[in-house]
C-alpha cells in the first residue's frame, strides 16, 4: 500500500483484511513523507513499512524505481495507492498493468484531480462519491472497479461532504480489493471486466439507506 498522509483508507484495508476469508494480506506500507500519520498506525499493526522521499530524484521515474524495488523486497503482487499523492511514471504503471488500484474521491470521470468537494459543491450536483479504479499513466483515467454515491446536501461544504464521502471511501476499497485479489474483476482491453456475475454486479455499490443522509 502506498500512503502519503493520515491512512485511514490503508486502515479500512488492514482492517479488512483481518478476517480469515479476506483473499489478500497487506505486506507493506510504503510512504513518500516520513511524516505520513498512517505510518505509525501501520507499525503499531506490525506491517512493515518504508519511506521512499520523493524529494531529490532526476526525475519520476528514478523515484518510482525506488519504491518499486521496495515492493518487490515485499513480496507484494497488487499495489494499493491509498491517498498517494504522487503522480506515477508510465513505466511504474506498465510494471503493475492490472495489478494497480486507487482510490479517488469523486464519481470518475467527473471531478479527476484535487479539490473534488469542492468543486462537486461549486457545480451544484446533486450526486457525488468515490471510485476505485485500476490505474493507467493518465491522471485518474483508469477502468472502474467500484463506486459509492452519495448526496449532496443543501447545507454541505466541503469537510461535511468530503466525511459523508469518506465513509463510503472506506466501504467500497475492501470490496474493490477483494475483487482484484480474487480475480473476479480484471483489467482487460482497457476495462474493468467481471469474471464472475458480471461487470455491473461487481461495479455498483450504494450507500447504506441509513448512512446516505448524514
Ligand atoms: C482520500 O479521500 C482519497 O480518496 C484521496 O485522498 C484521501 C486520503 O485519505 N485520494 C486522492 O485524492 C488521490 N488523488 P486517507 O489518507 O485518510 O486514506
Amino acid at each position: 500500500m502506498l500512503i502519503s498522509g493520515r491512512g485511514s483508507n490503508m486502515t479500512a484495508l488492514i482492517e479488512a483484511a483481518r478476517a480469515a476469508d479476506f483473499p489478500a494480506r497487506i505486506v507493506l506500507v510504503l510512504a513518500n513523507r516520513a511524516d505520513a500519520g498512517g505510518l505509525e498506525r501501520a507499525r503499531a499493526e506490525g506491517i512493515p513499512t518504508a519511506v521512499v522521499p520523493h524529494r531529490g530524484h532526476k526525475d519520476r521515474e528514478t523515484f518510482d524505481r525506488l519504491m518499486n524495488a521496495e515492493i518487490e523486497r515485499s513480496g507484494a503482487e497488487i499495489v494499493c495507492l491509498a491517498g498517494f499523492m504522487r503522480l506515477l511514471s508510465a513505466w511504474f504503471c506498465r510494471q503493475w498493468h492490472g495489478r494497480l488500484i486507487n482510490i479517488h474521491p469523486a464519481l470518475l470521470p467527473s471531478f479527476k484531480g484535487l479539490d473534488t468537494h469542492e468543486r462537486a459543491i461549486a457545480a451544484g450536483v446533486k450526486i457525488h462519491g468515490a471510485t476505485v479504479h485500476f490505474v493507467v499513466p493518465e491522471m485518474d483515467e483508469g477502468p472502474i472497479i467500484a463506486q459509492a454515491a452519495v448526496p449532496v446536501l443543501p447545507d454541505d461544504d466541503a469537510e461535511t461532504l468530503g466525511a459523508r464521502v469518506l465513509r463510503q471511501e472506506h466501504r467500497i476499497y475492501p470490496l474493490a480489493l477483494r475483487l482484484v485479489a480474487t480475480g473476479a474483476v480484471q483489467m482487460a482491453e482497457g476495462r474493468a471486466v467481471s469474471t464472475v456475475g458480471g461487470a455491473s454486479s461487481a461495479a455498483l455499490v450504494s450507500p447504506n439507506p441509513d448512512e446516505a443522509g448524514q
